[in-house]
């Protein structure tokens, strides 16, 4: 059974958490594809072509994906994320997850639209930036990390003006995608909005 679900929408708003959980619902294989531009964004810091890295990603370049997820990192993933070199060398990857048997979520910023257009089961969850700036603060707060909220703030207003605006796979939602707004919904129930999407597409 080939299956997709298409998880896009704006920085640190719970894409990920709701992908795995779909996915463990499910038993499908899930994929952060944020890691994949994290990841040709650090091989960018440190000095080499955007483009080269991408052609040339490997899984190792994954396999420390605590490294990938600071807020440098976070910033060259969406400067690299413009280039529509960077995007194409992406592609096949994601399309050939995307298709395996047994089912895939992928979360994203283009998956519903550009990656993934006839997906089974698209959503777009988003929070304002306030609520999503405080969910990234917990998330580092639980690592044992500090972090300041103005900085979170404008790391994540920056990151979504540049991943909306960009001519190449802009963030948007697909026209045909759930828009699930988790501002006022904790954790439990956004995974149930997913999982009850999801069971309403499901072949019995
Ligand atoms: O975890 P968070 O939501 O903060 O970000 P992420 O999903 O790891 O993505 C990091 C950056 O990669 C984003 O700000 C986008 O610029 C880029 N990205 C993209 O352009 N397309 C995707 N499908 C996934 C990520």
């Amino acid at each position: 059974m080939r299956f997709t679900v298409a998880i896009d929408g704006p920085a640190a708003a719970g894409k990920g958490t709701i992908g795995r959980a779909v996915a463990e619902r499910f038993g499908f294989a899930h994929l952060d594809t944020g890691l994949l531009y994290r990841a040709v964004g650090a091989r960018m810091l440190a000095g080499e072509r955007a483009e080269d890295a991408a052609r040339d990603l490997r899984p190792e370049d994954l396999s420390d994906p605590d490294a990938l997820r600071t807020p440098e990192v976070a910033q060259a993933a969406s400067k690299v994320a413009v280039i529509p070199e960077v995007r194409a060398a992406l592609l096949d990857f994601q399309r050939a997850f995307a298709h395996r048997v047994g089912g895939a979520v992928l979360d994203g910023r283009d998956i519903g639209t550009v990656i993934c257009p006839r997906a089974e089961v698209k959503l777009f969850v988003t929070a304002s930036a306030e609520v999503r700036a405080q969910r990234r603060m917990d998330e580092w707060k639980a690592k044992g990390l500090s972090a300041d909220y103005d900085e979170v703030l404008a790391d994540v207003k920056a990151r979504d003006a540049r991943d909306a605006d960009r001519a190449a796979a802009p963030m948007v939602a697909a026209d045909d995608a759930l828009v699930l707004d988790t501002s006022n919904l904790g954790i439990d129930e956004a995974v149930a909005a997913a999982v009850a999407a999801v069971e309403a597409k499901r072949p019995l």
